[in-house]
């Protein structure tokens, strides 16, 4: 029997919508799988939680999620709460504290309908993106000088370390040797003298351990290019924690939006829990409508279930996935649909038990 602990952070705006539908989808695979069951903790933490406490999480969170398996998170920042304040103090906390240095995000097409790329399919855009999720431009480090003075300076520092590059780079090396894809490095050594210099000279270097994975190097603003233009060129991808986020969302307007886009934010060691989420934010323009689409949070409890190893489960959550996508008027409006999130939600559970009974 395996048993597996998680604590909920729901957070802010859509986000306790699409984590709810998210839930439904375990607690099914629970009644279907006799050999798996899960324990939920749930914990209020968000903006509401900050301006009620001054603090967006407890002074021990970090040390009551250790406890954890893994945390499910909807999403974090609503207008009230400064975006850095919230972001740092919850999400980012989160992913440095546990060293989720890997984020996984898949830029999968499920459906040609789905992309606005014309005569694009399934087969042309189905890349990993692997994202430095550690430190690189989200270093936090800097400095605001002569504040509100005539001769401000703002300093904003990446910092790349050898382990830091390396390790993540490793890791996009044997994700394409192990799924025998070629892999791509995005940087932008031309223009940033130092960290994206190193980057490339570190991609090379790990690379000599690796003769057998055919590579590619673009430059950030071309790769931005050519994932509208030409991203079957794409397969395997690995680029900084700032890169990452800008390029997952551009691969998420390719793929359907971001209502499909799913990251993991992964510690490869299993030291600490590890993290799963839609890569969306909290969409004020669309929270409290019940219109919000759970399926990118549903695709993150398929990542959860792969990494634990229950890949069988993981496969059944994404083939369900695949199979809601024709039935457009059971959809969330985000994709043509009308239907409502738990409607999504209530449909998806209903399919997965009918696939798992045949
Ligand atoms: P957003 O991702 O919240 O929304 C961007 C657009 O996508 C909006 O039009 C929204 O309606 C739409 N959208 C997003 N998710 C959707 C879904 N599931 N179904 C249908 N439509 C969806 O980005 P934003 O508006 O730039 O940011 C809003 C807040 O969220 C900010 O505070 C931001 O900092 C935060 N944010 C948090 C995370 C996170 O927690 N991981 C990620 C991104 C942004
Ligand atoms: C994401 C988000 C976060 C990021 C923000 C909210 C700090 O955009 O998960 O993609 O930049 O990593
Ligand atoms: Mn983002």
């Amino acid at each position: 029997m395996k048993h597996i602990k998680i604590a909920l952070i729901p957070g802010d705006g859509i986000g306790p919508e699409v984590v709810a539908e998210g839930v439904n989808v375990l607690k099914a695979i629970e009644q279907l799988d006799s050999d798996i069951s899960f324990t939920f903790t749930e914990f209020p933490w968000g903006c509401e939680y900050y301006l009620e406490h001054g603090n967006m999480m407890d002074d021990d969170g970090i040390d009551r999620l250790r406890e954890f398996d893994a945390i499910y998170l909807g999403a974090v920042g609503y207008p009230g709460v400064p975006d850095h304040i919230s972001l740092w103090d919850l999400l980012l906390r989160i992913r440095k504290a546990f060293d989720q240095y890997v984020n996984l995000r898949p830029v999968s097409l499920l459906d040609p309908s789905l992309t606005p790329l014309k005569s694009k399919s399934e087969k042309n855009i189905d890349m990993l993106v692997i994202r430095e999720n550690s430190e690189g431009e989200y270093a936090g480090a800097g400095d605001w000088l002569f504040k509100g003075k005539p001769e401000e300076v703002v300093l904003q520092t990446g910092v790349f370390s050898r382990k830091g590059t390396e390790r993540i780079i490793r890791y996009a090396y044997e994700e394409a040797r192990r799924s025998n894809r070629t892999l791509t490095s995005i940087s932008k050594g031309n223009a940033l003298n130092y960290s994206m210099v190193f980057w490339d000279q570190v991609f090379e270097e790990v690379g000599k351990d690796y003769p057998d994975v055919t590579t590619y190097s673009y430059l950030v603003d071309a790769a931005s290019l050519y994932f509208v233009t030409h991203p079957e060129r794409f397969e395997v991808v690995v680029t900084s924690n700032l890169f990452g986020d800008i390029m997952t969302d551009l691969g998420a307007g390719i793929t359907g939006g971001l209502g499909l886009a799913t990251g993991a934010n992964i510690n490869p060691e299993k030291t600490y829990p590890s993290m799963f989420e839609p890569v969306h934010g909290s969409a004020p323009d669309i929270a409290g409508k019940g219109v919000a689409n759970p399926i990118a949070a549903i695709w993150s409890v398929s990542q959860m279930l792969d990494f634990f190893g229950e890949e069988k489960w993981g496969k059944a959550v994404l083939d369900t996935i695949k199979s809601m996508i024709g039935e457009t008027a059971n959809l969330t409006p985000d994709l043509g649909g009308k239907a409502s999130t738990s409607e999504v939600g209530n449909r998806f559970v209903e399919k997965l038990t009918e696939k798992d009974k045949n």
